[in-house]
């Protein structure tokens, strides 16, 4: 596991860099692998310790997971399994709560530790919990675990508070084997839900309209096993883009596709870079300097919060003043500090940032506190005048594969410090 990364700024950027499978997708797919009794393989599966988490939690539910080449895994849904995620492995990735919705269409009950908040503030699960009652199901908590049971899952009509993300994607991964239609109104609308649907509709259930604002689920009786490929990772995509920006070049990022990140690529474009889709990928070329924008993060096709931290960055070394707004997480501005540290002028105020552009940072220590903001920390590093070495940069592999041999492929100079 890597520890500290050390980058120092190398100039401008040449090659091409390659975009792995979604994060945001694949743990979603391979907790789906619970509906399905037999063999399902994934393929374009990223080599991340999330991935490595989530094959950790399957396993101790009973089903086999392993690898089959550099980015295939197989994954083998036993008769029987144990319905329980435990303390240990939620508490490490919160994206566990979402063997709920599949548990429960499967087996008819779970019992799932509750996940705590994390770095960027307090992390409710009251919209899935809202929407799978709404399918027929019975919560208790206690001892910090949901107990949930269902005698039978029935479709009905869901209408979500917020296009919660994990939400949307329980609530599919239950409706799908309730009797009767499911209909989720004001749905998350990302990318990585219309993968999920592709899945679910691989192993034979019908899911309509994922991607708008309302999906609508006809329940099956049965489920298959099923073999998918995992959608590029828009939000690595754009940290290679935002790096790009910052270190200017010519680069083509392969694989990144522009349907999934139409509003980013627009701000970029607003900032000086260019990106055209070509059939490998995007070729892209960055400005000799970056200039100012403004950034509201919202759902999807908004601009992802993920991609903020990557933006601030960028704005952190551009050429005027940026006022960026956080309209999903609370407290996700905690990498700033880290960003001031190396020189950056940043001000918050509430779920606001002004950030004035200056020509250059200036290398420090300091620490990544999420996966995001660990890349962003990265990015500002090829701003910055001497070394800058990242502590905690274990999270960055949380979402990230071989992010120092990508990166080095490209021309960053950056190495594993310790
Ligand atoms: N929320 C509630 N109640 C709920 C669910 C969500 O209040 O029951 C709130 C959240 O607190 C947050 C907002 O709704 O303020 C959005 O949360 P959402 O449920 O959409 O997020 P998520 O499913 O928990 C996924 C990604 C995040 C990404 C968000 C937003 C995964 C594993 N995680 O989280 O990605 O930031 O959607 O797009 O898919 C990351 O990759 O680093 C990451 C954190």
């Amino acid at each position: 596991m890597v520890h500290s990364l050390r980058i120092r700024p190398g100039g401008a950027l040449h090659g091409r860099i390659r975009v792995g499978g979604a994060k945001n997708s694949v743990l979603k797919l391979m907790a789906a692998t619970i509906l399905a009794r037999g063999t399902h393989v994934l393929h374009n599966v990223p080599r991340i310790s999330d991935v490595d988490y989530m094959a950790e939690l399957l396993r101790s539910m009973g089903l086999s997971v392993q690898w089959l080449g550099p980015d295939s895994m197989e994954i083998v849904r036993p008769d029987a399994i144990v319905s329980e995620a435990p303390y240990e492995l939620v508490e490490r990735m919160r994206a566990s709560i979402v063997v709920l919705g599949p548990l429960l269409a499967s087996e008819g009950m779970a019992r799932v530790a509750l996940p705590g908040g994390d770095d960027f503030g307090p992390r409710p699960i009251d919209m899935h919990l809202r929407a799978l009652e709404d399918l027929g199901v019975r919560f208790t908590t206690s001892h910090g675990f949901v107990e949930a049971t269902t005698d039978q899952l029935v479709g009905a009509n869901l209408l979500l508070e917020f296009p919660s993300v994990g939400a949307t994607e329980n609530a599919m991964m239950a409706g799908v084997l309730a009797t009767g239609t499911t209909v989720i109104d004001n749905a998350a609308r990302e990318p990585e839900i219309a993968d999920l649907a592709n899945f679910l509709n691989a192993m034979g259930g019908s899911v309509t309209g994922a991607g708008s604002s309302t999906v609508v689920i006809e329940g099956v009786t049965s489920l298959h096993p099923a073999t998918h490929e995992v959608i590029p990772d828009r939000i690595e995509a754009a940290t290679f883009l935002a790096a790009i920006g910052v270190a200017g070049g010519e680069v083509v990022v392969e694989r990144a596709r522009i349907d999934h990140m139409e509003m980013l690529v627009t701000k970029l474009v607003d900032m000086g870079m260019t990106i055209d889709q070509t059939p490998e990928g995007l070729a892209v070329c960055g400005p000799e300097r970056l200039r100012s924008v403004d950034v509201a993060t919202l759902p999807y096709p908004g601009i992802a919060t993920d991609y903020k931290p990557m933006l601030v960055a960028m704005l952190a070394t551009a050429d005027g003043v940026g006022i960026v707004t956080e309209n999903l997480f609370a407290g996700r501005f905690r990498y700033i500090d880290e960003l001031v540290r190396m020189g950056a002028d940043i001000r918050t105020e509430g779920h606001h940032a002004v950030v004035r552009g200056l020509p250059q940072l200036s290398g420090a220590p300091v620490k990544a506190p999420d996966i995001r903001a660990g890349a962003a920390l990265a990015v500002a590093a090829l701003a910055a005048e001497g070394e800058t070495i990242i502590s905690g940069a274990d999270h960055i592999e949380r979402g990230y594969e071989h992010f120092v041999d990508k990166l080095s492929g490209i021309g960053v100079d950056i190495a594993v410090a310790q």
